[in-house]
């Protein structure tokens, strides 16, 4: 087994006792930290950043260096899986991902290949290596991906969306259709996070950003159906360890007790669900992680150690807990106030945990 010097994160996500509650953020390297920016200025644009395992590295250790963070994650993205299946993606300032090439019709989805993690995204294992190699066992690292459903959004509409019509329309005229690509993003998922696991990564969340757009039935069908086939076809242990899974529906607050059958070690909640009830409706099943609202960054650091207090009170005695922002942290925030947060959440949680 490999030594790791802090892993209550891990031990967190398997529900051991811990000292402290343990803490990392949702896009932790990003655009609130000048040193990140000028990175991605260095590497001309975000693909670049994230096809250079060196500069990848960079910029994933970079919250490191400024908090104490239980946890590290690999720096990518989840629309690279569609981009390596052929669709083109790409970056317009201010306007975020697009697709060169949208799947809409079954000549498309036919069109689609099945993608290798290793084969076909080797710069993302490459970027994993190296990070696991000058992480030198300080904290764990996460790898991820997104989930079926919320890359099929993606790749259906071409980019963002706000009301989803075009994914929708497939899934509510031609289930059939859905479903035939819903299983090859799955496959892919499957390939992609194996892979990943592979080169090194100790823990991986599946990110459902959109799966709380659907309705409760539509969510079973198009969404948690296909995470539950991830979950079964990942490596379960590596280096003498339990792999968790962590799946984070952002609005899946209603369909906790489903999620937590799903064969995930810990469920990723958003802000809107109070992180006390949702441990008396699964907590004896699965670790949970979040949830403060990220927009409270905002916020003075007094009330941002209020809040992380009343969550850690919420949350209650014991072990399961991960603590997390309830989305990604946003651009504008003040790094200074991420720190308040890392902070509040080691010194305030001790006391949870004395046995
Ligand atoms: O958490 C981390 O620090 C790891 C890196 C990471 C990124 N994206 C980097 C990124 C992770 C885990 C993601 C996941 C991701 N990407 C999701 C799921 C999580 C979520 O936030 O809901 C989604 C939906 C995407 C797709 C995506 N990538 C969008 C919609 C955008 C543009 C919107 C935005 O925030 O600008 C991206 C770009 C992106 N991915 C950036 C970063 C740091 C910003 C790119 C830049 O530097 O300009």
């Amino acid at each position: 087994m490999s030594e790791l010097k802090n892993d209550r994160f891990l031990k967190a996500l398997m529900r051991e006792p811990v000292d402290c509650t343990p803490v990392w953020m949702m896009r932790q390297a990003g655009r609130y930290l000048p040193e990140y920016r000028a990175t991605r200025a260095k590497a001309g644009g975000f693909m670049d950043l994230c096809k250079n395992a060196e500069l990848a590295c960079e910029v994933t250790l970079q919250p490191l260096e400024r908090y104490p963070l239980d946890a590290a994650i690999l720096f990518s993205d989840i629309l690279t899986v569609p981009d390596a299946m052929g669709l083109g993606l790409y970056f317009e300032t201010g306007e975020g991902p697009r697709f060169r090439k949208t799947v809409r019709n079954q000549q498309d989805v036919d069109a689609l290949p099945v993608i290798d993690g290793d084969a076909d995204l080797g710069y993302v294992m490459n970027a994993v290596r190296t990070i696991r190699r000058e992480l030198n066992g300080s904290v764990p690292l996460i790898g991820f991906s997104g989930s079926p459903w919320t890359l099929a959004t993606y790749m259906v509409e071409g980019g963002s969306s706000k009301d989803f019509r075009h994914a929708k329309a497939m899934a509510f005229d031609k289930p059939e259709l859905m479903h035939q690509l819903l299983g090859k993003l799955a496959d892919s998922v499957i390939s992609y996070l194996n892979a990943q696991i592979n080169a090194g990564a100790q823990v991986v969340q599946i990110f459902d950003t959109w799966g709380g757009a659907l309705s409760e039935s539509a969510y079973q069908e198009f969404s948690l159906q296909y995470m539950q086939r991830i979950v079964k076809g990942l490596i379960k242990e590596r280096e003498g360890r339990t792999v968790p899974v962590i799946i984070f529906t952002k609005n899946g607050g209603l369909w906790l007790e489903s999620i937590a059958d799903s064969g995930a070690h810990a469920l990723g909640l958003d802000w809107t669900i109070d992180i006390g009830k949702a441990r008396q409706r699964v907590g004896n099943k699965v670790a949970l992680q979040g949830n403060m609202d990220p927009t409270m960054l905002y916020a003075s650091p007094k009330a941002i150690r209020n809040e992380v207090g009343r969550i850690l009170a919420s949350y209650g005695n014991g072990p399961g807990h991960i603590f997390n922002l309830g989305h990604g942290i946003t651009p504008e925030v003040d790094p200074a106030n991420a720190g308040v947060f890392i902070e509040s959440v080691h010194e305030l949680s001790a006391r949870y945990h004395s046995g």
